[in-house]
């Protein structure tokens, strides 16, 4: 049962070229599907919690209820806090046994961003847990106070002042079904990566917003009553791309939200007589946990690179 945080994940994935899946949790039936997709696939993966999914889950206890549902399992595993909106939080994470926190103090200046990020860093290293910054609109990209990309000059500034161990950059995605504008060319930012990798070698970046809204899962969705409309995601050749470069970390968490649901409603339409829940979770299980699978295998390139525990 190797809970871990994510320096080494992130150390092989830089040298092994490719990425590590971190996808959004919020109920323990989604963690199971995902710790069993990894299994599968020996690789590694993190379990993300926003602080919704968190408080929604069993504040206090995410730890030991994961150590017990994870304990057939072998490969490196992290339990995350995605967008960790304060050092409060980002506190109580760490001293409930998270094993990595993101602080994302983006929408401060610089000079705010680095004192908060280097308050968590602080913090978590002293309890062996490892620190996500965000510098740039990642997440916001139509936010009128940003640029639209982060500026790679002050990447190697902001790591160096605040001893971060991975950091999310706006390289051109956003959260959400719609990534893109009608019309617009999906493109990511390569050459910011490799400045960046130029200026810090071997310092790993942070995807967000990188969903793909595959049409086999969108379908099934759709068909079964859902309503997704004007969906626009990261094409899965742009993110086999960016897997092999410094970005070590690939956020997942509307395509695996779709899975699962759509999963959940296939089956309630199917099953109309029946009224076990687990009539309905286990579809939902195996639909979100093959679409982890077909990310680990194809596009994060992740599966069989690391050695069993
Ligand atoms: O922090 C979470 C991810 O960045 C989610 O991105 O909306 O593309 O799944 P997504
Ligand atoms: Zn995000």
């Amino acid at each position: 049962m190797p809970l871990v945080n994510t320096k080494k994940m992130f150390e092989d994935a830089y040298k092994g070229k490719y990425a590590v899946g971190a996808f959004n949790v919020d109920i323990l039936t989604q963690c199971q599907a995902a710790l069993e997709a990894a299994e599968e696939c020996n690789s590694p993966i993190i379990l993300s919690f926003s602080a919704g999914s968190r408080e929604f889950f069993h504040p206090g206890n995410i730890k030991e209820i994961l150590e017990i549902a994870a304990k057939d399992i072998h490969i490196p595993w992290a339990i995350h806090l995605d967008h960790g909106a304060s050092f409060e939080i980002c506190k109580s994470c760490i001293d409930e046994g998270f094993t990595s926190v993101m602080i994302d103090a983006s929408s401060y200046d610089f000079e705010d961003n680095v004192r908060i990020t280097k308050s968590v860093v602080d913090y978590a290293h002293k309890h062996g847990v490892t620190v996500e910054g965000e510098l740039g609109p990642c997440s916001k990209r139509d936010d009128p106070r940003f640029k639209k990309f982060t500026d790679p000059e002050m990447v190697k500034e902001f790591v160096e002042r605040t001893g971060v161990d991975s950091l999310a950059v706006s390289m051109g995605t956003k959260h959400g079904l719609a990534k893109f504008e009608e019309g617009e060319e999906p493109e990511l930012q390569f050459d910011l990566i490799a400045e960046v990798e130029k200026m810090l070698p071997g310092f790993p970046l942070v995807l967000h917003g990188s969903s793909s809204i595959p049409d086999e899962y969108l379908h099934i969705f759709n068909d079964n009553g859902g309503e997704l409309k004007g969906t626009k995601g990261v094409p899965e050749e742009l993110l086999k791309r960016v897997a092999r470069t410094a970005v070590c970390k690939i956020n997942i968490g509307t395509d695996f939200r779709v899975a699962f649901v759509g999963g959940l409603r296939m089956s309630l339409n199917e099953k109309k007589d029946k009224f076990e829940p687990r009539n309905f979770l286990v579809p939902a299980r195996q639909l979100s946990k093959q679409l982890v699978k077909e990310k680990l295998l194809n596009v994060f390139q992740s599966a069989n690179k690391i050695a069993k525990m």
